[in-house]
């Protein structure tokens, strides 16, 4: 298991120094509230700019684009599903981001990314599920050496750390046969 390659950080993902930062966006792309509002103020008009060419993005999609005045060299931006209660294709559509965003990563060559808490915050998906699933996922990015050489993903309040605690000491081999 690759966990050793997946770090908690607390704090501004805007402030992190990596290739690159997800952004948890909406549909249009073009700078909401929270962690999309801090990115859009920390990266300066040139983001917005060039999200505007980007026509939009589908939930559980992902688009790339330069970072602009963040530490980071490009911004993914992802959109993430509202939760409405899991029976609308809600922990797909969230898995189908973070694999959306590792594959831009790596066909860019990203060597190092970090992720917030993607649809847990007005979105308003449960943070111990969106941990798992965020954990499932890059544990399977990370499988046979692929991807990249760190993911950080960033608690920006306690509650976020310890889903992302318990998501990690849950074991990621698949159960055994049942006896
Ligand atoms: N750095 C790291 N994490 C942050 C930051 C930040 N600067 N600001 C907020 N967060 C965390 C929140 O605490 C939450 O855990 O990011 C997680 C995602 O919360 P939101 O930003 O509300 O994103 P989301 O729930 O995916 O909702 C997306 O919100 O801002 C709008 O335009 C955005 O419409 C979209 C919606």
């Amino acid at each position: 298991m690759n966990d050793k390659r997946i770090e908690l950080v607390d704090g501004d993902i805007t402030a992190i120094n990596v290739d690159a930062i997800v952004n948890a966006a909406n549909n249009l792309l073009l700078g909401g509230g929270g962690v999309d509002g801090a990115i859009h103020r920390a990266a300066g008009p040139g983001l917005l700019a060039e999200c505007r060419t980007l026509g939009g993005c589908v939930t559980g999609d992902a688009k790339i684009t330069k970072g602009y005045r963040l530490p980071a060299r490009y911004v993914i931006h992802t959109v993430g599903p509202v939760w409405k209660g899991g029976g609308r294709g809600e922990s797909e559509l969230l898995a189908s981001c973070y694999r959306k965003c590792f594959a831009l990563a790596a066909a860019h060559k990203i060597n190092s990314i970090a992720f917030p808490a993607i649809s847990t915050g007005v979105y308003g998906f449960p943070k111990q599920t969106a941990a798992a699933i965020a954990i499932r996922e890059t544990r399977a990015a990370l499988r046979d050496d692929d991807g990249p050489a760190r993911v950080i993903m960033l608690c920006f309040n306690r509650e976020s750390r310890e889903a992302y605690e318990a998501a990690l000491r849950q074991d990621s081999r698949p159960a055994g046969p049942v006896l």
